[in-house]
């Protein structure tokens, strides 16, 4: 299901290989974050992508311009599908991700990759925005960051479920909302360090493009069993 993204929070290829054989005609991609990436590198990435499925690439880049661009341009070498920086490296940094993006899927004659934005962090309460400067209600934060993001040419953002109404309205239909920290129903009970969830069908009918779903698939008995689960979910909510 092209709505399913599968966390590949595992730490040796060994392993993702094994989920990504188990798993690859239910999800509609993989994410690889900065552990997995630390450890196994973009041999990985393209072992996945030549296997046919999609990956996002969950490494959150916040740096200088020149260097994003560059990182960027590296990314999409790998054949990544999905990309995603920090908003908050500002409205520069993210054209010089976007440009950098088109640019070299233009060059390599491929497809331009889905380029993300990170707005604020989920661990990032009140207190913890104060505490860097930030004064502005969280959710005012996050949709200024979104605006931000569509305006700099990118084309989503990451957010939890429940500020993916307000993004959406603020966005526009075509604005891809990528969610996390989904959990219940068909996702199961367990809510591990996710405090702020929402089951899969209702995450979609709030708005959501893409969701990212780890443990409850991952570190379930039987992952495929779970991911089908998930999947028979969302064909209540979502034409396959
Ligand atoms: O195991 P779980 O379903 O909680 O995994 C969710 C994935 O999404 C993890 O890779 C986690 O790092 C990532 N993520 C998140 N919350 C965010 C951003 C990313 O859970 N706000």
């Amino acid at each position: 299901m092209d709505q399913l993204l599968v966390a590949l929070d595992v730490e040796s290829s060994e392993r993702a290989m094994q989920l990504v054989n188990a798993l690859h005609d239910l999800a509609g991609g993989f994410k690889i974050g900065n552990r997995l990436f630390t450890r196994e590198g973009p041999t990985l990435v393209r072992r996945i992508t030549d296997a046919g499925s999609r990956v996002f690439l969950d490494l959150k880049y916040h740096d200088i311009p020149n260097t994003v661009e560059q990182a960027v341009e590296a990314a999409v070498g790998t054949g990544a599908w999905m990309i995603n920086v920090h908003s908050s490296g500002g409205m520069a940094m993210m054209q010089a991700a976007a440009w950098a993006a088109r640019d070299t899927s233009a060059k390599l004659g491929r497809q331009t990759p889905l380029m993300i934005g990170v707005t604020v962090l989920t661990s990032m309460d009140q207190q913890a925005l104060r505490s860097i400067g930030v004064e502005r209600p969280v959710l005012e934060q996050v949709l200024a960051l979104a605006r931000m993001t569509k305006e700099a040419g990118l084309q989503g953002v990451v957010a939890s479920a429940q500020e993916t109404p307000e993004i959406r309205k603020a966005c526009g239909p075509d604005f891809q909302i990528v969610t996390p920290g989904i959990r219940g129903a068909s996702a199961g009970a367990e809510r591990n360090d996710q405090s702020r969830t929402m089951g899969p069908a209702d995450a979609i009918r709030a708005g959501a493009s893409y969701l990212v779903v780890g443990r409850p698939i991952i570190a379930a008995a039987d992952p495929r069993g779970a991911a089908a689960a998930i999947v028979e979910e969302l064909t209540t909510v979502i034409s396959r």
